[in-house]
């Protein structure tokens, strides 16, 4: 198992209680995962029990094989808010990791031109091709979100976690950047854990969707994808899947109010 939470809680301390309660998961090699639930119920808590910013209170968790410890380095994040830096160009934003994390970082200057190079090929694969040289507030919302995954992808990291991070765009561009993400995925097989409020996207991309109750949070359903990977927009006006959504509000709805 890639991802393996084992038994997790996790209290930020005070008189607050766990914010996350006995979570159990394990996500294989290259799988798809979604979490949902209502707001606050411990979704980026989660990321940050994942990526190791956080340690549990008590529980395990391991990812690719290894107890994390600490800040993994094989990881790439993007938020809701696209973080880019506004003095930097696209191409310099996407490269930005590169110059932090290494082996990359004391190979930086030596093999800028292959980084380059890279970093042209994923904006490209995004719809980005000619703006590598624009900065960002020369850009729109969905094209800095674009950008931003560019620039959680370009370490080719093992894992890739997401925070909501179509939430502020509009559907159309949404449901483009879901194909994006779609295309990304295939090709390099990274584990994804994508945290999001709306259940057509977590349906749309995922392999399995965990549903989480409020606080404290706890993983209250686990359910599989019955579609088949990788799906065309078409699906999204199928039985199955408007089946597949109904089924996690319903879920949702018995979390927020049960
Ligand atoms: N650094 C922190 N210190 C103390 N409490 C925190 C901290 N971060 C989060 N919490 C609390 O932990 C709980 C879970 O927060 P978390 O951010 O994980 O929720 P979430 O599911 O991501 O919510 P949303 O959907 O609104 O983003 C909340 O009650 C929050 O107040
Ligand atoms: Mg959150």
């Amino acid at each position: 198992m890639f991802v393996d939470f084992q038994n997790v809680f996790l209290a930020y301390g005070g008189a607050a209680g766990y914010a996350v309660e006995d979570i159990t998961l394990q996500a294989r090699p290259g799988e798809f995962i979604a979490i949902v639930g209502p707001s606050g119920c411990g979704k980026s808590t989660f990321m940050k029990l994942a990526t190791g910013l956080k340690a549990p209170t008590q529980g395990s968790v391991a990812i690719g094989g290894t107890p994390v410890t600490g800040p993994l380095k094989f990881v790439g994040m993007a938020f809701q808010a696209p973080t880019l830096l506004p003095w930097r160009t696209t191409l310099d934003n996407v490269l930005l990791p590169l110059e932090i994390v290494e082996p990359h970082r004391s190979r930086f200057r030596r093999n800028r031109d292959e980084y380059v190079e890279q970093a042209l090929r994923l904006l490209k694969q995004v719809g980005l091709d000619g703006y590598a040289d624009q900065y960002p507030w020369q850009l729109s919302g969905g094209m800095q979100q674009r950008a931003s995954i560019c620039r959680a992808l370009i370490h080719e990291p093992k894992m890739l976690l997401l925070d909501e991070p179509f939430g502020a765009l509009d559907a159309f561009t949404r449901e483009e950047l879901w194909c994006v993400l779609r295309d990304l995925w295939t090709e390099h097989r990274f584990n994804v854990i994508l945290v999001t409020h709306d259940l057509r996207e977590a349906a749309f991309l995922a392999d399995t969707i965990y549903v989480m109750s409020k606080r404290p949070g706890r993983i209250v359903v686990r359910k599989e994808n019955p579609m088949p990977q990788s799906r065309e927009l078409d699906v999204t006006y199928s039985e199955p899947f408007t089946e597949l959504v109904h089924e996690l509000r319903e879920h949702i709805g018995r979390v927020r109010h049960g």
